[in-house]
């Protein structure tokens, strides 16, 4: 047993002392001439829930936010993982003025347009941290809340007393002005758990004709009206 480890331990030395020197190589990993200190690691293993709304055009960032929180300092990009729904992340060299990690969708413009998770740092840290496993539901209903209805500013008119067709599309308000609900345009609800055809919000957001003001144009990420459909078709989880 001693000596299989013996040779075990002695192997796994060699492998790294070899990637050692690979990166070395290399010369874009190690920071050359930079006297400060190097900023801990974080490193998260996360157990990706409902697959079927993993982003598309979005970015699926795991990076280290400051202050500013609508753009990470630096980060690593979440690419789908292929035969299973677990990733393990790591965030290298975390800069000291960082305050937190996260886990969100970014645009094209690289800012922050939803967060899943969200840790925050101490400002001593001194050594790398390992963050417990999460499990992260790519299909909780703040993301259609955000990505959707605030997103694409419905709530503008969708908000109040005097909200168009007596629909709150507001945080707290969406779900149960919709879900279950019958619409006040048509013969379908606004959106019934399980039955896409049967849900007007869908018709609404696609085809111009169904209601006065054309709203087409509206919801301009295609991956966001089959979120919805998703959604929709699984129930419509509220958590
Ligand atoms: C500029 C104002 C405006 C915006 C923005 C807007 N809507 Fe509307 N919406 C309306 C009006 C007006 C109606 C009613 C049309 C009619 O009377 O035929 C309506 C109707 C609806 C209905 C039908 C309700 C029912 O009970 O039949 C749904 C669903 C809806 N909107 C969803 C949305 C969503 C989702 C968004 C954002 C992507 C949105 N709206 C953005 C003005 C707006």
């Amino acid at each position: 047993m001693e000596a299989f480890m013996n040779r075990y331990m002695l192997k796994g030395i060699g492998l790294l002392s070899m990637l050692f020197s690979i990166s070395c190589d290399s010369g874009d990993i190690f920071s050359t001439g930079d006297t400060t200190s190097e900023g801990v690691s974080v490193r998260g293993t996360f157990e990706l829930l409902n697959m079927e709304v993993f982003p598309q055009k979005y970015d699926m960032i795991f990076g280290a936010f400051g202050q500013d929180e609508a753009s990470a300092l630096s980060s690593v990009n979440v690419l789908k993982p292929s035969n299973m729904n677990e990733v393990e992340l790591s965030i290298d060299n975390v800069p000291e003025n960082a305050v937190s990690v996260k886990l969100c969708l970014t645009n094209s413009g690289r800012q922050v347009v939803y967060t899943f998770f969200e840790y925050a740092l101490d400002d001593d840290r001194t050594s790398d941290i390992d963050l417990p496993v999460a499990q992260i539901d790519l299909l909780e209903y703040d993301r259609i809340q955000r990505l959707v209805f605030q997103q694409y500013n419905c709530v503008s008119c969708h908000q109040g007393a005097a909200g168009a067709s007596d629909l709150l599309l507001t945080d707290g308000e969406s779900y149960k002005a919709m879900v279950n609900i019958p619409s006040v345009h048509s013969d379908k609800f606004r959106v019934k758990p399980g039955d896409s055809d049967n849900s007007f919000l869908l018709d609404v957001l696609t085809d111009d004709n169904v209601v006065s003001y054309p709203h087409t144009g509206l919801v301009t990420r295609s991956e966001d009206i089959d979120m919805l459909r998703i959604w929709i078709e699984k129930g419509c989880p509220q958590n």
